[in-house]
């Protein structure tokens, strides 16, 4: 794994967008797998300046999403649907039909994991970005995840409650539940990047950089891919 410590979260956002709008411009037909959560806003936010800047065109881009929330539809504004509109999509020349998104009201669980699986074979990504669980959580793989899941429903730990619950009017308004791609459909990715901040990240990114590879941290399945890049600010690099 490569690893980029960075001074701020400013700098981490400069280098992210540096390795992301490469494949980008690289390749306009590129299929980027994105992620939601506040670590990649400033990323999103550099790519929406050098789209006004230089008219970086993503038309015949495709997007697929990690993750959303069981029993939010796209509109409600707490759905990570809603989330990449308001913060990247709107923003961009993409085609709302080319990006993708689990159903978070599909009413057949079981066909709505399928399908998505189906998508992401057929659109595999040639860049996947990431956040980092406090607790070592990839999408919403919680730690115990079996490495070998594709995509599935999964019912969030406690500690991801808590987590969350600062961008929700309340804690019981979190749901509890999430439909998620699995540790293999990120590993299926060409390239990844994942991005850390801040002192409430630093265990996770020491376990999954330097730690056994456990299903107990699902982050640390990373460093058996061939080309993965962790960008961390110091904070989160502390006990590297
Ligand atoms: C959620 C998302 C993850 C994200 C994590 C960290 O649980 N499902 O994909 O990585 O939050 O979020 P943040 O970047 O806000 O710390």
């Amino acid at each position: 794994m490569k690893i980029i410590i960075t001074e701020d979260y400013e700098e981490l956002s400069a280098k992210a967008a540096e390795i992301m709008l490469a494949v980008v411009k690289n390749n306009p037909y590129a299929v980027l797998g994105l992620a939601t959560g506040t670590t990649p806003l400033g990323l999103y936010g550099k790519m929406i300046e050098d789209f006004k800047a230089n008219g970086t065109s993503y038309k015949n881009m495709t997007c697929v999403n990690l993750d959303e929330y069981v029993g939010l539809d796209k509109n409600h504004t707490q759905s990570y649907a809603y989330f990449m509109r308001k913060n990247l999509f709107d923003w961009l020349d993409i085609n709302p039909e080319h990006t993708h998104i689990e159903n978070g009201v599909a009413a057949d669980a079981e066909e709505e994991c399928r399908r998505y699986d189906s998508l992401l074979k057929k659109h595999r990504q040639d860049i996947q970005l990431l956040g980092l669980g406090s607790n070592g959580h990839i999408a919403f793989n919680e730690p115990g995840t079996a490495f070998g899941l594709g995509t599935h429903l999964v019912k969030l730990a406690p500690s991801t409650v808590r987590d969350n619950a600062r961008l929700f009017d309340s804690e019981k308004d979190v749901p509890l539940s999430a439909f998620t791609v699995g540790p293999a459909n990120i590993m299926n990715a060409k390239k990844i990047l994942i991005l850390a901040s801040g002192a409430k990240k630093a265990e996770a990114v020491y376990g999954a950089v330097r730690g056994t590879v456990t299903e107990s941290l699902p982050a640390s399945i990373l460093q058996r891919h061939g080309d993965c890049t962790l960008i961390a600010d110091r904070q989160a690099a502390a006990l590297l």
